[in-house]
């Protein structure tokens, strides 16, 4: 065991919020593991964005994009800092955050708390010419009018700063949002959406797009979802969020709070989502799997079922950011017990 191993186990004596403050603490100290992002057979690029290697840290951890250099150093290939609102938002009344331990399962409905954009901008902003790729996950404040308006002043305010936008439509924890993963509602933002690029595209040059979907969908909306992405200009998708479901078989005291469910429990589920949207796309969409990666073999599932990248949160509160080294350590051993001379070659490969 690391050190690193050991002063995860030693936050779980905390409650999970304050755990969650004081990891950021230590990470902003530099007290986290130090591992190259370089690995040329777990490279991938998308949209023209290359990613040093295909394992990302999810939203949600670094709200506020106080830590991602750190979390780079760790190994990560790409960092996604927010989700951020146009303006400050508390979010919703604690407790909003538990640890499902027996389940290796996280619930939250934090509700989008965060600094908001001038607070993210600035961050952003000091770090230019800084190497590595950090997206900005953009979501709508919960008392906004005009929820599209709230997406497109995200891409607005950092395009300049971001290596790319992830539009989040799928927080269970915000009323209403994942309505707008219904047909009208995506074709109207996703329009929206194209339009301000083109403009912001003109003035700093391109950035990829990519669009956070739920779990909890049938097969019906996935096919409208995938199609209004290839039809929208969307360059990847992210699946998926976390869960409203709750899956038979939790043992935690905690499983019945409200929120979304992430963790081990969510892998079986959002892999299948994955996989119907690779066979909804049929390859012409690149996908990034989240959802219950804890491991290798977890990753490995998600690229075979379609995902050219992959993403993890809830396993960093089980495991601590060692994680995510001995993770890429297993696919590059994967990739060479299974013949593959590269990553992209095993996508979609189930
Ligand atoms: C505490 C917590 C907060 C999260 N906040 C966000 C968020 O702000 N935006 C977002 O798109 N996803 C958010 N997520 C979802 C994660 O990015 C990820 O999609 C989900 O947890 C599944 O991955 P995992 O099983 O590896 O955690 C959050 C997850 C957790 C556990």
């Amino acid at each position: 065991m690391t050190l690193h191993d050991l002063g995860a186990r030693t936050l779980r004596l905390f409650d999970p919020e304050t755990a969650h403050g004081v990891s950021l603490a230590a990470m902003s100290l530099g007290l986290g593991p130090r591992h190259s992002q370089r690995d040329p057979t777990l490279s991938v690029t998308i949209a023209g964005l290359t990613f040093p290697n295909c394992v990302g840290l999810a939203a949600g951890y670094d709200k506020n994009a106080e830590v991602p250099d750190a979390m780079l150093a760790a190994g990560f290939g790409f960092v996604e800092c927010g989700s951020v609102t146009p303006r400050p938002q508390d979010g919703n009344p604690r407790p909003r955050l538990f640890r499902l331990t027996e389940d290796r399962a996280v619930i939250n409905r934090m509700g989008f708390n965060n600094q908001g954009l001038d607070a993210f901008e600035e961050r952003l902003k000091r770090r230019r010419g800084m190497p590595g790729v950090v997206g900005a996950n953009i979501g709508a404040n919960k008392d906004s009018a005009d929820r599209t308006a709230d997406y497109v002043e995200g891409l607005r305010r950092l395009w300049p700063w971001a290596s790319y936008f992830t539009a989040n439509i799928s927080s269970p924890n915000t009323p209403g949002l994942r309505a707008l993963q219904t047909r009208a509602a995506l074709d109207d933002l996703l329009g929206r959406l194209r339009e301000a690029r083109a403009g912001l595209t003109a003035a700093h040059g391109p950035r990829p797009v990519f669009l956070k979907v739920a779990p909890d969908l049938d097969e019906g909306e996935i096919a409208q979802i995938a199609e209004a992405c290839l039809a929208g200009g969307i360059d990847a998708l992210v699946v998926s969020n976390t869960t409203v479901d709750r899956p038979g078989g939790l043992r935690s005291r905690q499983a019945a709070e409200t929120g979304g469910l992430s963790g081990k429990p969510l892998f079986q589920p959002s892999t299948q989502v994955l996989a119907d949207f690779y066979a909804a796309t049929q390859g012409r969409l690149p996908l990034i799997g989240v959802g219950g990666v804890g491991s290798a073999q977890e990753a490995w599932a998600k690229i075979r079922a379609g995902a050219s990248a992959v993403q993890l949160y809830s396993a960093l509160v089980f495991e601590g950011p060692g994680l995510v080294g001995r993770i890429r350590d297993g696919l590059r051993a994967r990739l060479a017990a299974e013949g593959f001379g590269h990553l992209s070659e095993a996508v979609g490969r189930s």
